[in-house]
C-alpha cells in the first residue's frame, strides 16, 4: 500500500473563499487530468484578521472535511493558513502529502529579482507572522523584504471590484505607506492568494521596472513535482473533474468563483458544507 494506491482521488485545496481559486486555476492548467476539489470557507472569511487560533481551527475543519471526501495531497491556497498551521496540517494529514503557497511564493520572487528588495502585500495575520521574511531571507540573505497588510484588497477581490477608480485608489493608498520610508521596490510579492485578481491594478501602479509575482503557477510546479517524484499523478485519459464545496454564499461564490476560473458557474455547481 502506498498513499498514491488510487491516484484518481483529487487533489484537496482550500482558502477562506474565492481567491484561492487562483491556485487550482494554475494546477488545473498544470495538471488538466487531475481530479480536484475546492473547499472556500466563505462563512469564516477572512481568516487574515483573526487570531492564530482561531485559524488553525478553521484550517482544521476545513481539512477535516476535505478529508472527509477522501484525497490525495493538500494544497493550502492561502497564504493566511499557510503561515499558521502548515505544521499542524501535515500533521493532521499523515501520510498524504502538504503543500503551502508561502514557500514556493518565496522561492518565485528571489528566482524574479535575486538580491532584490521585495514588498509582500498580504493579511494582517500573515504579515504578523513574518512568514515571507523568514521564508526569503532563508533562501537570499541579500534580499530585502518588508511586508504590508492589505485586508481591504481581499474585499475587493471577494466583491469583484478588481480593476477602475476604486481599486486603483486603495491599492495606491496601500503602496504609498509601504514607501512612505523611500523603501524602493523591485518585486510585488501577492501573499494572498486572492489578489492575483487585482494584479493588473497593482502592477499599474507599482509601475515599470516592479516585478509582481504570483505564487500560483510556482505552486502548481510543486504540486506536479510531488506528485509525479512519488508516481501519484493521475493516469486517466479523461480531463479531470473539478468539485466546489463551499461553507456559505453558493451564489455569490458561483458568479465571483466563475470570474476567476474563467468559466460560468452557477449555485448548482457548488455544494454548501457546513463544517
Ligand atoms: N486568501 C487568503 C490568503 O491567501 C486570505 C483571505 C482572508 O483574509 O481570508 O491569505
Amino acid at each position: 500500500m502506498t498513499i498514491y494506491d488510487n491516484k484518481l482521488l483529487p487533489i484537496g485545496v482550500f482558502d477562506s473563499g474565492v481567491g484561492g481559486l487562483t491556485v487550482l486555476k494554475a494546477i488545473r492548467e498544470a495538471l488538466p487530468k487531475e481530479n480536484l476539489i475546492y473547499l472556500g470557507d466563505t462563512a469564516r472569511l477572512p481568516y487574515g484578521t483573526k487570531s492564530p487560533a482561531s485559524i488553525a481551527r478553521y484550517a482544521t475543519q476545513a481539512t477535516a472535511k476535505l478529508l472527509e471526501h477522501e484525497i490525495k495531497m493538500l494544497v493550502i491556497a492561502c497564504n493566511t493558513a499557510s503561515a499558521v498551521a502548515l505544521d499542524t496540517l501535515r500533521d493532521q494529514v499523515h501520510p498524504i502529502p502538504v503543500l503551502g503557497v508561502i514557500e514556493p511564493g518565496a522561492t518565485a520572487a528571489i528566482a524574479a529579482r535575486p538580491g532584490g528588495a521585495h514588498l509582500v502585500l498580504a493579511t494582517e495575520a500573515t504579515v504578523r507572522l513574518g512568514a515571507y521574511s523568514k521564508a526569503i531571507l532563508l533562501r537570499d540573505r541579500g534580499a530585502r523584504v518588508k511586508e504590508k497588510a492589505c485586508e481591504l484588497m481581499v474585499s475587493l477581490a471577494e466583491e469583484g471590484w478588481t480593476d477602475g477608480a476604486i481599486a486603483e485608489s486603495i491599492v495606491r493608498r496601500y503602496l504609498a505607506e509601504a514607501q512612505a520610508d523611500g523603501f524602493a521596490l523591485d518585486s510585488v510579492i501577492l501573499g494572498c492568494t486572492h489578489f492575483p485578481l487585482l494584479r493588473d491594478t497593482i502592477a499599474g501602479v507599482a509601475g515599470d521596472g516592479v516585478t509582481v509575482v504570483d505564487s500560483a503557477v510556482t505552486t502548481a510546479a510543486v504540486v506536479r513535482e510531488v506528485l509525479s517524484s512519488g508516481g501519484g499523478l493521475c493516469d486517466s485519459q479523461q480531463p479531470g473533474h473539478l468539485h466546489l464545496l463551499a461553507t456559505d454564499g453558493a451564489a455569490r461564490f458561483a458568479r465571483v468563483g466563475g470570474q476567476f476560473l474563467g468559466e460560468t458557474l452557477t449555485a448548482e455547481d457548488v455544494h454548501l458544507v457546513d463544517l
